[in-house]
């Protein structure tokens, strides 16, 4: 009888929570590929993850979308000498979702 009215509770809570907007999906969704695809294993984001290489805190105060688009797409082109891994195969629509989020840090 417990566990049904828990059941329950979850439920209303879970339908009553206001959908979430485009821009909050898509900054949930690009925190599940920063995870994913393991960035914080050389960056970190909000003091989780590794400071082999520079933290995301703020890089959309010193790196433009565009700048950002082409590290996550083709980083050799800025530093040869990376040992960033080349994320080129990652799908188009996943790196976007990286890029507009990376930027909004601020
Ligand atoms: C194996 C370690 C490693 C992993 C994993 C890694 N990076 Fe990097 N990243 C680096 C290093 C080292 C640099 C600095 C050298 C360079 O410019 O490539 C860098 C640079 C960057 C920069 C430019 C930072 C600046 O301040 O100029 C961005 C943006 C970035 N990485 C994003 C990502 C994202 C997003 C992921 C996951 C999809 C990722 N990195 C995964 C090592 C890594």
């Amino acid at each position: 009888m417990t566990t049904c009215r828990i059941l329950l509770l979850l439920l209303l809570v879970t339908l009553s929570a206001p959908p979430l907007s485009k821009a909050e999906e898509s900054e949930a969704r690009a925190r599940r590929i920063i995870n994913s695809l393991g960035c914080k294993a050389c960056h970190s984001l909000e003091g989780s993850g590794s400071t082999l290489a520079t933290a995301f805190d703020q890089i959309g105060n010193r790196l433009s979308m565009e700048q950002l688009n082409e590290q996550l797409t083709r980083h050799g082109n800025r530093n040869s000498q990376t040992f960033m891994p080349d994320y080129s195969t990652v799908p188009d629509a996943d790196m976007n979702d990286i890029v507009q989020f990376l930027a909004t840090l601020k």
